[in-house]
């Protein structure tokens, strides 16, 4: 199975080097790399959570998009899309948000730190604190483990919250999985060398401290102003400089090559004067940023490009979600009832409605004579096709082990595309070839809620 490496920004800002260095940049190496399914999605949930200017959030959502676009991000091979594009997620949230301990969040840095604030400041712990705010890492591990990421390329300050989805899946893997896990454990990716980069003041850069390089807006006029009102320290040119103790040199660090470093670390020894250590960033900078800047702002005339360019990352990411959802549905206790309303819902679920047809085993001969019989999911789909018997009644006896068995143990996956059914260690169906793996994820959840929806029948 190819690793599966997802990653979300929050919209609630204009892209800075910080996200740029410490994410877009990254993740987008990642999504390039040979058995990789990149998923990258605008975090605008998340960005509600910390920003009531609407008309902030609707222009960081845009600007965040082009400028993931412009750094490389090819949407033919990875899932691009909004959050909010997807119902699914904020439902899987809901899901988790019941089996997540309040104690658990209780323990959330952030939230955390905004009590000490609180504190601090002699108010009220929860003042301006809202459930948002608090259940953040919920939402978080709803994105994550409705794709079932393995790898989540995010900054340091985020680690506590992969803890947190990790935990929160194991508890809904270990309540409702019957011994099968529903959610993939996902581990945080943090890149060694640039871990989080230092801004204008030497702290993390962030636009919550007012102190980012913006990354494409504003053109390089804006860059070189940002780059100017970078702190240093009082030392002349001619002077020695302590390379390490300079947020210069650790931007700078983050955009050239090692020998480019080493030798702008020897000058700034050697005494550069500080006014020219800031061109010389500037420059570095520029080289990498320039060309993508073209493509940002091209983007950025084009808005329903972009636009276009969401909807069908969206429609990828829900051809994932939907039926992985729905099995989740089922596995809480959320299905379908008989009776009035059942024959829409049939469609979905695979079970009967009024009139409607349910998952089934169709039996037929083959062009040799022999018995097979394909099962096929509520709204026709074939899930797979039987191997030949040369009996009518051992293909019969197979359908209904196969109808008793789990299906989960049944399901045995062959390389990245393919599966085959095997029962009872005999193949019942031979391997069948999918287009890519998360079709083939889509293909066993609906081969699952079939199989599900034929027990609740009986
Ligand atoms: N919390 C992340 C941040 O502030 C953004 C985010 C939201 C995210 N959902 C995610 C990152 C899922 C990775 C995976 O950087």
């Amino acid at each position: 199975m190819n690793t599966r490496v997802l990653t979300g920004i929050t919209t609630s800002g204009t892209p800075h080097l910080g996200n740029y260095v410490g994410a877009i940049r990254p993740a987008i190496a990642a999504s390039r790399e040979a058995n990789v399914d990149a998923f990258f999605f605008l975090a605008d949930y998340h960005a509600l959570i910390k920003c009531e200017d609407a008309d902030l959030i609707a222009r960081s959502r845009l600007e965040i998009a082009a400028t993931w676009l412009a750094c490389g991000l090819d949407p033919a091979r990875v899932t691009f899309y909004c959050q909010s594009d997807v119902p699914e997620i904020p439902e899987l949230s809901w899901m988790l948000t019941c089996v997540t301990a309040k104690g658990l969040m209780n323990r959330a840095h952030a939230y955390k730190a905004s009590v000490d604030q609180n504190a601090a400041k002699g108010v009220d712990e929860d003042d301006g604190i809202t459930m948002g705010l608090f259940s953040y890492p919920i939402l978080m591990a709803a994105d994550i483990l409705m794709f079932n990421a393995h790898k989540v390329p995010v900054g340091r300050d985020q680690t506590q919250h992969l803890e947190m989805a990790r935990d929160i899946a194991q508890r809904f893997n270990h309540l409702f999985g019957k011994g099968k896990d529903f959610f993939v454990l996902p581990e945080a990716v943090i890149s060694e060398d640039v871990a989080t980069l230092p801004g204008l003041d030497g702290r993390k850069m962030s636009k919550s401290y007012n102190n980012t390089v913006p990354l494409f807006e504003g053109g390089s006029k804006a860059l070189k102003s940002a780059v100017a009102r970078i702190v240093t320290d009082s030392r002349g040119p001619g002077e020695p400089k302590d390379a390490e103790a300079s947020h210069l040199y650790l931007i700078y660090k983050a955009f050239a090559q090692q020998a480019e470093t080493s030798a702008f670390r020897q000058e700034l020894e050697a005494g550069l004067g500080w006014g020219d250590a800031k061109q010389r960033l500037c420059e570095r900078v520029e080289q990498e940023l320039g060309p993508m800047r073209a493509s940002y702002q091209d983007l950025m005339s084009n808005p329903a490009r972009i636009e276009d360019i969401l909807q069908e990352g969206a429609r990828k990411a829900r051809a994932i979600a939907t039926p992985f959802i729905k099995e989740l549905r089922q596995a809480v206790g959320l299905r379908t009832l008989g009776g009035a309303g059942a024959a829409s819902a049939a469609k979905a679920t695979g079970k009967p409605g009024k009139g409607g047809k349910s998952a089934r085993f169709v039996s037929f001969r083959d062009e040799a004579g022999q018995f097979r019989f394909r099962f096929l999911a509520a709204e026709g789909t074939e899930l797979f096709c039987s191997v030949a018997f040369a009996d009518p009644k051992l293909a019969g006896a197979a359908m209904r082990t196969f109808q008793l068995a789990d299906v989960n143990s049944c399901i045995s996956l062959k390389g990245d595309l393919g599966f085959s059914i095997v029962l009872n260690d005999q193949v019942l169906a031979a391997v069948i070839d999918t287009e890519s793996s998360p079709r083939r994820d889509q293909h066993l959840a609906l081969l699952r809620a079939a199989h599900a929806s034929l027990a609740e029948a009986a």
